[in-house]
């Protein structure tokens, strides 16, 4: 006997073409124990309407709690005979039960409002794992900026020189983005878990008189869906899952060219720990940063996984259409690429060796102090304007004498302006400049402090 599901008008089977290009349970199995947990609460609302009699309930629960165990150990698989993972797993309840009781299931439910559930249920656990993963990171990141608070380096903008800044700054300056995709995270779950699709059946509701509300609380919904058809025909809670997921991708990428950089023989930054770097088959010295790298470029595969999703959702007429199928392989794909990813890369920045000194020296190379000789001279009463102007003159001077700004005389500076007397030199230092940035959000030593403990604070 053929498991399909709609046989019943068609006098022949479906072709073996049909069936390859339909197939998805080499995908949505992995939803197996979500369709099941809907099953049981399918049948709790069943029973509640005096559709399944309590000894039919209780059977059907065993059943249920029977083919779980299967799935769970392989006894019970998916055959090429099965459409998807609803059919596959219909086939496996009227084996365990006969026709009769596994064939009661299905009344007041499709598979276009499991579906659109069992979707929900799966990436609420997954964003979940996720979120534990990405505070993980954040806590690495954090743990660093701690360990090497005080630590100078050259902040750059254009990638270029620009302003000292500590390096516990710069780290943070990378946590903050994941805390706040965590926040995204976060939002994203209370919107999905309010509107359980479970009830809305093929798209217009069921007849039944079962109580969506009452399923979408036994499977740990908020509410259930406002609208049936949007129930079944929506997808945005995929897609936004799917941007999230390539956010947080692109976030992970800008550390990981930094440390890619950071890594080479010319910026000399840091140091891989040998766990968390590779060797080249060819030239025996090399170490390289391939966690990064693979990091980079799983941002441009997430990132085409929403692209896809949002592609296949366009202009898509309502309700439910097969295209929607298509949402699946994309967003298990990003799940799967964060998870893999996110450990591997916590454990990269973890074991981290930063060179502190070489850090140092470099922070205030290529004029990085000159902003601080134009705000000294704005202190000094001097107009911004013209205190650029002065300040630009020293760089220009120093630099064709192929000198540093601390390096000029003060007759050399007496000569570029009256107004910078010797006093100047107290700003012409890193610690100096640093200290001076103490506004809130600035890289003060006392601001990157309390910014440490505000971040601590928004994990736990
Ligand atoms: N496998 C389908 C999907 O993922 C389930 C819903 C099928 N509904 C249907 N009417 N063919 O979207």
């Amino acid at each position: 006997e053929r498991s399909a599901l709609w046989g019943g008008r068609f006098a022949s089977g479906p072709s073996p073409e049909l069936e390859a290009l339909s197939r998805s349970t080499h995908f949505d199995w992995r939803l197996a124990p979500y369709d099941l947990a809907g099953s049981r609460a399918h049948a709790r609302v069943l029973s509640r309407s005096g559709l399944l009699t309590d000894d039919d309930l209780t059977s059907l629960l065993a059943g249920i709690d029977a083919l779980e165990d299967d799935v769970a150990s392989g006894a019970f698989s998916p055959e090429p005979g099965d459409e998807d993972v609803h059919t596959a797993l219909e086939r496996g309840l009227v084996e365990r039960l006969g026709a009769e009781l596994g064939g009661r299931l299905r009344a007041g439910r499709s598979r276009n409002d499991q579906i659109a559930t069992l979707g929900r249920l799966y990436l609420r656990d997954h964003a979940a794992e996720i979120g534990r993963l990405v505070e993980a990171l954040v806590a690495a990141l954090a743990d660093q900026a701690e360990r090497h608070l005080g630590v100078a380096m050259p902040g750059r903008t254009h990638l270029q020189h620009a302003q000292p800044v500590l390096l516990s700054h710069h780290l943070l300056a990378h946590a903050w983005p994941l805390v706040r995709d965590l926040d995204r995270l976060a939002d994203w779950e209370k919107r999905v878990a309010a509107e359980s699709p479970y009830g809305s059946g093929a798209l217009a509701g069921s007849s039944l008189g079962l109580d969506p509300e009452q399923v979408a609380a036994d499977l740990g919904f908020t509410g259930s869906a406002p609208n049936s058809i949007d129930g079944t025909a929506s997808r945005d809670y995929v897609a936004e899952f799917a941007f999230v997921t390539a956010m947080i991708g692109v976030d992970v990428s800008r550390i990981a060219e930094e440390i890619i950089l950071w890594n080479t023989k010319e910026f000399g930054f840091v140091t891989l720990d040998d766990g968390y770097s590779t060797g080249s088959s060819i030239m025996p010295q090399k170490k390289n940063p391939d966690i990064a790298e693979l990091a980079r470029g799983k941002a441009g595969r997430v990132i085409g996984n929403l692209t896809g999703l949002m592609a296949t959702l366009k202009a898509l007429p309502l309700a439910y259409n097969r295209d929607l199928q298509e949402d699946k392989e994309p967003v298990f794909d990003s799940v799967d690429t964060l998870e893999v990813l996110l450990p591997a890369f916590t454990g990269m920045i973890a074991t981290l060796t930063f060179h502190t000194e070489r850090l140092e020296s470099l922070a205030p190379q290529g004029f990085a102090l000159a902003t601080d000789i134009a705000e000294w001279l704005v202190r000094e009463g001097v107009p911004f304007r013209e205190a650029h102007e002065i300040s630009g003159a020293c760089v220009r001077v120093a630099e064709g004498q192929d000198k540093e700004l601390w390096d000029l005389t003060d007759d050399e500076l007496a000569a570029i302006s009256p107004h910078l007397t010797p006093a100047v030199r107290d700003v012409l230092s890193v610690e100096g400049s640093i200290g001076s940035r103490d506004a809130r959000g600035g890289t003060a030593p006392v601001r990157v402090a309390e910014q440490l403990a505000e971040l601590r604070a928004r994990l736990s």
